[in-house]
């Protein structure tokens, strides 16, 4: 997988035909699926669960598909999209009551594990977990919903994200959820991100592929 991953969130698309759109925006150069799986308890939404990820293999989608659980407990879903085909699989260490636990769970289920950070969660949640991930996300929003506005905080935690990788000298993608756009997607790599995430501003466009390309000719000019 090339160094800026895009992947765009289906909590966008028109669920009505989700399969098509998931290859819509596949064959317009998106390189991951990102899959939104919100409770109504620890956040204030409800969208997809485990079958609905079964269903998109089912159709025949083969790229990696990622997995951003919003729910409390986390636990026993893990196993459950581990089946039905989740290739990432991230969770918020504050629904967790054992953090170490849900990532080796992940890991153990064959899947590749996440931690996503909420605009107020601190970086020490990193300590002690950091070496077992396979990225951090974070969070640009408050989870829950899509369409959101971008927290500029975020740039300032994506620096202190991207100095404990390098710290750790392990390579872990740093993922970036809510409000990225074309008009900020360089500034935000520029800060650390290399795994963008994008809803409103790829499937509220008629166009996914000129969206894509717009955001890949931004992503050339990052200086690093
Ligand atoms: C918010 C979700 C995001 C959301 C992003 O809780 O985790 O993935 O769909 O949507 P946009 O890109 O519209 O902010
Ligand atoms: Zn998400």
């Amino acid at each position: 997988m090339s160094e800026f991953v895009i992947a765009p969130s289906i909590l966008a698309a028109d669920f009505a035909r989700l399969g098509e759109e998931v290859d819509a925006v596949l064959n317009a150069g998106a390189d991951v699926v990102h899959f939104d799986v919100m409770d109504n308890h620890y956040v204030p939404n409800l969208t997809i669960g485990p079958m609905v990820c079964k269903a998109l293999r089912d159709y025949g989608v083969t790229a990696p598909i990622d997995v951003h659980l919003m729910v409390q407990p986390v636990d026993a879903l893990i196993e459950k999209f581990a089946e039905a085909g989740a290739t990432y699989i991230s969770f918020h260490p504050e629904a967790s009551a054992h953090v170490d636990r849900s990532i080796q769970a992940i890991i153990d289920a064959g899947c590749k594990p996440g931690l996503v950070l909420n605009p107020a969660t601190p970086l020490h949640y990193l300590d002690y977990t950091l070496d077992k991930l396979h990225h951090v996300l974070v969070m640009s929003v408050n989870p829950g919903f899509g369409g959101q506005e971008f927290l500029a905080s975020t740039y300032d935690k994506l620096r202190g994200v991207k100095r404990r990788i390098q710290q750790s000298g392990k390579n872990i993608r740093i993922e970036i959820d809510g409000g990225v756009k074309v008009d900020n997607i360089r500034a935000v790599a520029e800060a650390g991100a290399d795994m963008f995430v994008a809803g409103s501003a790829i499937f509220n466009e008629p166009d996914y592929a000129a969206v894509i390309n717009s955001m890949r000719r931004e992503l050339e000019q990052v200086a690093r």
